[in-house]
């Protein structure tokens, strides 16, 4: 399977609203980051879900290898 893109090295925060569903790209080739803008057609990718529990900042993966996507864990400081 292909690695995704790495289309930040950093998070994105983002203001989520509880109960609201958000699509993460796991492919890293959205223009509208880190959520989906159908450039993952055609590949192997497909965007994943968050729905989000409570209404706070959360912190979406911009690497796309965190090990909690679609969450940052902390991997993009490990990335070459
Ligand atoms: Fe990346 Fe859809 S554009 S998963
Ligand atoms: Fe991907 Fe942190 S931005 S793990």
């Amino acid at each position: 399977m292909a690695d995704p893109v790495v289309a930040s090295r950093v998070p994105f925060p983002v203001d989520v609203e509880a109960g609201k569903s958000y699509w993460w790209c796991a492919c890293g080739r959205s223009q509208k980051q880190p959520f989906c803008d159908g450039s993952h057609k055609g590949g192997p990718f497909s965007p994943v879900e968050y729905r989000a529990s409570a209404t706070g900042k959360v912190w979406f993966c911009g690497c796309k290898h965190s090990g909690r996507a679609p969450l940052c864990d902390g991997t993009h400081k490990t990335l070459a």
